[in-house]
Parts: C-alpha cells; structure tokens; sequence
C-alpha cells in the first residue's frame, strides 16, 4: 500500500528548520492534519536548542496556500461543533507562541487561511507573482483564523477593510507597499534561497535576544504604552546577565567574530 505524503513536510539546514505545507494538488489547503502537524512541529522545535529560526512555504509551482480545504468543509456539522472544532484554528496562533522567529516565504496564491498563517508569522517575504486575499466573505464567512484581528494590526483598518469587504487579490507589489510584507523577490526561487538566507542570518543572532525581541514587540501589541515600556527594560535587564552579552561585547572589543551560545 502506498504511503500518502505528510501534509507538512519537516527539513533541517543548519540552525533553520524549514516547514513546507505539502499538498500541491490541492493548492496546499488547510486539512486537519496540517491543522495538528504545525503546532506539534513547532513545540518539538521550541526545546531544541539546535533550531533558531523557522521558515514556512508552499510546496508546488502555484502558490503557498489557497486557505481551509474548502472540500472538506462538512455539511452536517452542528453549530457546536463547529465552535469546538474552530478552537483548532487556535492552530494558527501556536506560530505566535513560539519564542523563535518564523519567516513565511509566500509564492502565488497565499488566500484566505494561507494568509491567516502568513500574518501570525514575524516576518512575511514575496515573490514578485503572489497574490494575496481573504476571500472568506464571497463563501458567507468570515475570516476565522485571526485575520480580522492581525490584518488591521499590521496595514491599519482602512487597507484590511478593503481586502476584506472586497476579497480581492493584492499583488506583491501593493502588499510591499501597504507594510503586508517586508520584502520582495522576482521569483520563488530567489524568495526560497533568500528566505533561506536571512533565517540564518537570524539564526546567528544571540537566540535570547532574538525570541526577546520577539516577545517585547508582539506581547508590547497588546498592552498600554507604560506596560509594554516597563516591559522591554524587564527584558533588556535579564539579557544583561546573559553570557552571550558578554561574548559580543568580548568580541567586538578583541575584533573577532562571536560566539553565541544561547547561554
Ligand atoms: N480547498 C480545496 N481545494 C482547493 C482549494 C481550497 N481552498 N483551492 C484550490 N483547490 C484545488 C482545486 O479544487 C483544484 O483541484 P482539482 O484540480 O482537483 O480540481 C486545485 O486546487 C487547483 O485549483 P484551481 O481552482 O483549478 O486553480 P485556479 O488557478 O483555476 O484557481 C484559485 C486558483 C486559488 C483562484 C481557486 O482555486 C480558488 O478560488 N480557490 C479557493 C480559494 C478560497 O476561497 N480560499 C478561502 C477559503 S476560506
């Protein structure tokens, strides 16, 4: 008997560990094993000291994914299950939990629960063909995986209303320009390779600082200014007496190349 392809395929190169949702023939949709297969692959990776950054793509020539498998969406489900059932779209927020920084490397179509994926992770890099949307209101939904929440948070309300009232595509360009991703790429080639890249650029940070950084500016979203302030100099303080900080202050003073440890 032949053996399907995991959902979500699990590499390592060096300290980047690189997550593809792999169901190409069906736009890589959200089933429920990549609803269960994300998390569970980021809490393996957030005890292992080995992996310092996370890149999530699409597998196949079309795109990064086309939202929830609209196939399988299920007729006779009750109202109650569906609510108990939408509490697994938490799914999406285990890539906010996670204390390392995760790249989305969106190629093609990147709609509806794709870009929900997108827009939980840190940092979002396109290809030049992506198009980009939240199409749920032409199905009679909303989106429910936080894109009504994270969307406004990163373009500011006018620009996600506008997506989400006209479930529209954007291109790259225009969600280069209205701050939906922070770089562009002419193909998903380069975008692969450079999303590879930075990763690892990330990755050779101290770890501490990077997931503190992480941490001040995401739990800092939702609190007044004076908690998220006092809550940065509480993370600055404990990483002076992290070993790392002493190291590059070691090295830069010797004129060498650090050495972190994660210590
Ligand atoms: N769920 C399940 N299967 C999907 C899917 C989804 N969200 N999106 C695409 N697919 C499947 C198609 O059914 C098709 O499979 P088939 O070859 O077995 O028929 C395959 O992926 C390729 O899609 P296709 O529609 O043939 O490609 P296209 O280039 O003509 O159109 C889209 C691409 C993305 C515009 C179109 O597939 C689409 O509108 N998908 C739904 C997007 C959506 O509304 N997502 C939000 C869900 S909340």
């Amino acid at each position: 008997m032949a053996t399907q392809d995991p959902a979500l395929l699990i590499e390592r190169a060096g300290a980047v560990a690189l997550l593809t949702l792999n169901r190409p023939d069906s736009l890589n949709a959200i089933n429920n094993e990549i609803r269960r297969a994300l998390p569970e692959a980021l809490a393996s990776f957030e005890h292992d000291p080995a992996i310092r950054a996370v890149v999530l793509r699409g597998a196949g020539p079309r795109g990064f994914c086309a939202g929830a498998d609209i196939k399988e969406f299920r007729a006779d489900e009750t109202v109650t299950q569906a609510r108990h059932r939408m509490a697994h779209g938490a799914y999406v927020e285990s890539l906010e939990r996670f204390s390392k920084p995760v790249i989305a490397a969106i190629h093609g179509i990147c709609f509806g629960g794709g870009l929900e994926i997108a827009l939980a992770c840190d940092l979002r890099f396109a290809s030049a063909d992506a198009k980009l949307a939240l199409p749920e209101v032409n199905l009679g939904l909303i989106p429910g995986a936080g894109g009504t929440q994270r969307l406004p948070r990163l373009v500011g309300l006018g620009q996600a209303l506008d997506m989400m009232l006209t479930g529209e595509r954007i291109d790259a360009a225009e969600a280069h320009r209205i701050g939906l991703v922070s770089r562009v790429f002419p193909d998903a080639d380069t975008l692969f390779a450079e999303a590879m890249r930075i990763a690892e650029v990330i990755a050779s940070k101290p770890p501490v600082a990077a997931s503190y950084v992480k941490e001040a500016a995401r739990s800092g979203a939702s609190m007044s200014l004076g908690a998220a302030l006092q809550h940065e100099r509480d993370l600055f303080a404990l990483l002076l007496s992290t070993e790392d900080r002493v190291e590059a202050a070691k090295a830069f003073k010797e004129k060498r190349a650090p050495n972190f440890t994660g210590r």
